[in-house]
Formats: structure tokens, C-alpha cells, sequence
């Protein structure tokens, strides 16, 4: 006598399903490169429509590029006599690049540095007396410019 195994037949349309939402999260994740931060410089570049994410009003890139020039009381220098034109060529190995960073992490940053929450004694003086536009306007200024910036992909 023979008795019917009932094969169950595999559960094809759920597997299909995740395939193609597989698929379609690889097509959505984008790969950040200095190329993409500098076309996409963030919130502070107002391009959004609003502020940046630390309640900064939109940054103006021409406005900051006119400030970066600008010699400060602390040290009589300006922003790119030590991080260099753009703020791509840093004047020593300790001193960070800015062009091509995010907006919203630079502004981040000199928003510490004035508040004294970042302390360095070469750079706070430097944010002691930049107003929430100049840092708004340095912020967008430098993160559109194309940086040199790396990240860790093809390291071990
Ligand atoms: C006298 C040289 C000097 C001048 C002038 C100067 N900086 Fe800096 N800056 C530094 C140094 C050194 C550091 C690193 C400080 C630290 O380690 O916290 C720094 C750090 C920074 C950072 C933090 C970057 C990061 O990756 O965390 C920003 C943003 C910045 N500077 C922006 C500016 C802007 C904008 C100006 C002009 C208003 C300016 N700097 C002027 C020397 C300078």
C-alpha cells in the first residue's frame, strides 16, 4: 500500500518578496564621498529650507567665504591662514581640514569652541567672537568646498 507524502511546496512568494526589497534597499544606500558631502554641504547651507540642526539660521557659503578671509582679534589670523585656502591645506599636520566636512558638525563645533565646552588654546579664542550667522555662513562656506577628506573604507 502506498501512502501520499505530502510535499509541502516551498513558500516561493514570501522568498520573492524579500529579494526585491532586498534589492531595492541596496539601490536606495548611497555611498558619502567628498564629492556628495560638497554637493549635499547639509543644514547650515539652508538648502532645506531651514536652519541648521543646531538652531542656527541658514548659512550663506558667499557670506562665510568672506569671513574665512577676515584676521581676527585672537592671533590677528584668519580662518584659512591656518586651515589653509578653502580650509583644505591645514599650515600643520594638527590642525583639521575643513572643506568638504559637514556643515552641521563644523557649526557644531565653533558653537562649542565659543561656548568654551571645546577648549583648545590655539582655535577657542578664534570662535570667541563669531555671531550664529558667521558661524552659520563659515559652516556652509567650508563644507562646499570639495574636501580631501577620508573615511575608512578600504582599510583592513
Ligand atoms: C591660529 C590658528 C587657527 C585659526 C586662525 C583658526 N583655527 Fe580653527 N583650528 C585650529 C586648530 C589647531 C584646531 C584643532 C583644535 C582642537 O584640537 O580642538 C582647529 C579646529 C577647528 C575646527 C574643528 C574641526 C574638527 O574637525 O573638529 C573648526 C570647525 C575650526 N577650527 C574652524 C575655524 C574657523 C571657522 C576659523 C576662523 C574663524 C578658524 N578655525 C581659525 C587652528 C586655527
Amino acid at each position: 500500500m502506498r501512502t501520499a507524502v505530502l510535499v509541502p511546496r516551498p513558500p516561493r512568494l514570501p522568498l520573492i518578496v524579500a529579494l526585491l526589497a532586498a534589492l531595492a534597499l541596496g539601490a536606495c544606500s548611497k555611498t558619502e564621498t567628498s564629492d556628495t558631502a560638497a554637493a549635499n554641504p547639509g543644514h547650515a547651507s539652508g538648502e532645506y529650507g531651514s536652519g541648521s540642526s543646531a538652531g542656527l539660521p541658514p548659512g550663506n557659503i558667499a557670506a562665510g567665504e568672506k569671513r574665512a578671509q577676515e584676521k581676527g582679534k585672537a592671533t590677528g589670523q584668519s580662518c584659512v591662514d591656518c586651515h589653509g585656502p578653502e580650509g583644505n591645506q591645514p599650515i600643520a599636520a594638527s590642525y583639521p581640514r575643513l572643506a568638504g566636512q559637514y556643515a552641521d558638525y563644523l557649526a557644531q563645533a565653533l558653537q562649542a569652541y565659543r561656548a568654551g565646552d571645546r577648549d583648545q588654546a590655539l582655535m577657542t579664542p578664534q570662535a570667541k567672537d563669531l555671531s550664529d550667522a558667521d558661524i552659520a555662513n563659515l559652516a556652509a562656506y567650508f563644507a562646499s568646498r570639495k574636501g580631501q577628506l577620508r573615511d575608512l573604507h578600504g582599510l583592513d
